[in-house]
């Protein structure tokens, strides 16, 4: 089939872990890489899209991709929302942190000198706020990584966050995170669509990136 262009399309993409800090040397994280939002990146860079990509965690940045390095879910937010009406579209493939520590200490907390329950708060969700302030021309893709019926919970996603895509992570059995295949399934209004591999992430992301680009054809068309 022939390789559908992006060329000149602005993309913000979103990857890698968040960290919140609890002092200058504790930190909340998880164990996203970022690998698969880097692979997009690449992707859509190589089909002629602009690409800015803001990273969290600690992979080199791709090539010939803008690329913003941050740490907490607040710094993505920020960085997203100056860059997020100069694009034409939005992939969240980040792993933001759902909570933060309530108080960050200045200095290292001794042992037993702090509580010894940790009060968390909300992170932002990036995603909802960026698809809640998108223009009609802009498009928006999130992931779900679920355990359990990850199909139903994916369209209950797009309604609530008001996405144009799901692409469903299945992560039982330790598949995702780190891994090295992959399954993605496309699901939007329509339903969910064939599962795009198991592929290499790097061959995943450019049926990602194909299976977008026929759908924004089809949409302008
Ligand atoms: O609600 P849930 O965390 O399952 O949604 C996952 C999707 O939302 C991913 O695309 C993720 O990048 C995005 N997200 C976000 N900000 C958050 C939480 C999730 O952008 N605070």
């Amino acid at each position: 089939p022939k390789l559908r262009s992006l060329r000149g399309r602005r993309v913000l993409i979103t990857s890698g872990p968040t960290r919140e800090d609890l002092d200058p040397v504790r930190t909340l994280t998880n164990r996203s890489t970022g690998a698969m939002g880097i692979e997009l990146a690449r992707a859509f860079r190589d089909v002629g899209a602009q690409v800015q990509l803001v990273l969290g965690g600690d992979l080199p940045a791709p090539w010939g991709v803008e690329t913003l390095r941050v740490r907490s879910a607040q710094q993505m937010l920020e960085a997203c929302e100056a860059r997020w009406a100069d694009s034409d579209g939005l992939v969240a493939a980040a792993a933001v942190a759902d909570q933060r520590p309530e108080a960050l200490a200045p200095e290292k907390v001794k042992k037993g000198d702090g509580p010894e329950t940790l009060v968390l708060v909300r992170t932002p969700d990036i995603l909802a706020r960026l698809s809640a302030a998108r223009r009609a021309d802009q498009w928006v893709l999130g992931f779900a990584a679920e355990s359990e019926k990850h199909l139903e919970q994916a369209a209950a996603k797009l309604v609530k966050k008001g996405l144009d895509a799901v692409l469903v992570n299945d992560v039982q059995d330790g598949r995702a995170f780190g891994a090295q295949a992959n399954t993605l399934t496309p699901v939007t209004a329509q339903g969910p669509h064939p599962p795009l591999g198991p592929l290499a992430k790097d061959q995943l992301a450019r049926a990602v990136v194909q299976w977008w680009a026929h759908r924004l054809e089809a949409r302008e068309s």
